[in-house]
């Protein structure tokens, strides 16, 4: 097992990375405050990984367990209000620690109903995607969607650790497990060339689940997050960087209906359109962009957005985006490889034409 540590001062706290954490009642017993426990999972995780997580819990005044109906198009107010329901029946008291067993939609959802609850209880993440893995359990963004915009209403709330058992990943289907390696990419792309360069050569091994480019991939990723969040927590500036492809990508997962794109997919292609425009600008080599495409190919990740969407539905979406400050929208580019910058000077014009390319 190796252990990171994402440094917040009086809110720090460890991400453990190993094979079966998931029979290890240590790990999470040190984080459990009181004798009062919320798990929070769904229908498709609960039947592969629900037993094992009570089992390590042990004998527990309380533990109530709330399994949501699967999918983004229930990460919403009405499920939320489910889990404060179920909690307030139980009489759950704010020395509870609710834990969120599954991935970025349970995760997300569970730890923006830990920061409301009774104003805020403990809250431990157990990701089991890897796309959670590396991103969504780290960081404290939780959120649940608006029907206009996603992710639109949460909070900054981080957990008291997160707990990553690799071996949860054998039974994720191939295209949710291809959606979270974008995430990974993600991370070489805006500050880890040498990783970038790593996961060319290595995706075989990472789609074949080799355990040990596994436990690489997800360490390097997190050690990239934790370091960036440690920087800027509340995305003053540098955390926007985490959000490469994901202004163009918000806007396909909102106009196709929340669940139809994987969020992964859409921030492949996100990260395309923006490789491109860096491209355009003379920041990188067109043959990155070309390179980039055919890595997306490899991993069996769209290299192309929805036929249907027009310029003027991203543009529309896009200006929703939580990166735009003063109606400007902030995009996140390349200015070389490995190396992310945020620009606010996209015009309209070059958007359009970066667009109408994609069609
Ligand atoms: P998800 O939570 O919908 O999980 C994907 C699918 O895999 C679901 O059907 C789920 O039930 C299933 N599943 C989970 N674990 C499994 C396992 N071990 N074996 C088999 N099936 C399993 O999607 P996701 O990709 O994990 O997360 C996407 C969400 O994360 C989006 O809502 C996105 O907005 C959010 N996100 C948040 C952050 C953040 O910083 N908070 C970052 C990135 C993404
Ligand atoms: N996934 C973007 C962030 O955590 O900031």
């Amino acid at each position: 097992m190796h252990t990171l540590h994402v440094e917040l001062g009086e809110r720090s706290y460890p991400i453990y990375i190993g094979r079966d954490l998931l029979n290890d009642p240590q790990l999470l017993g040190a984080h459990l405050t009181g004798s009062q426990v919320v798990v929070v999972t769904n229908e498709t995780v609960s039947p592969l990984y629900l037993d094992r997580l009570l089992a390590i819990l042990g004998e527990r005044a309380l533990v109530t367990e709330v399994i949501l109906p699967d999918g983004e198009q229930f990460k919403n107010l009405e499920t939320l209000n489910q889990i404060f329901d179920r909690m307030m029946h139980d009489r759950h008291n704010r020395s509870t620690t609710m834990i969120a067993l599954g991935g970025g939609v349970v995760g997300d959802i569970t730890g923006f109903a830990a920061a409301c609850y009774q104003r805020g209880v403990n809250f431990i993440q157990v990701p089991t995607t890897l796309l959670s893995q590396v991103d969504s359990s780290v960081g404290g963004k939780t959120a649940v969607n608006h029907p206009l915009g996603k992710n639109m209403i949460g909070a900054f709330y981080q957990p008291q650790a997160v707990l990553i058992d690799i071996n949860t990943l054998h039974t994720l289907s191939p295209r949710e497990f291809a959606a979270g390696l974008a995430e990974v990419v993600k991370y070489g792309l805006i500050c880890d060339l040498p990783f970038y360069r790593w996961l060319q050569e290595q995706t075989p091994r990472l789609l074949a689940r080799e355990e040990a480019a596994l436990a690489e991939a997800i360490e390097r990723s997190c050690s990239s997050k934790a370091a960036v969040v440690a920087a800027d927590e509340r995305e003053g500036a540098l955390r926007a960087i985490l959000n490469l492809g994901h202004t163009f990508g918000h806007a396909i997962e909102t106009a196709q209906g929340y669940g139809k794109w994987l969020h992964g997919e859409a921030v492949a292609v996100g990260m395309l359109m923006a490789m491109e425009l860096s491209a355009r600008r003379g920041w990188i080599e067109p043959a990155e962009v070309v390179a980039f495409r055919d890595l997306l190919r490899v991993i069996n990740l769209p290299v192309a957005p929805p036929a249907d969407m027009t310029p003027g539905q991203y543009l529309d979406l896009m200006g929703r985006d939580k990166k735009v400050i003063d109606g400007r929208l902030r995009l996140v580019l390349l200015r070389g490889m490995g190396e992310a910058c945020i620009v606010d000077d996209a015009t309209e014009e070059e958007l359009v034409s970066l667009l109408e390319t994609f069609r």
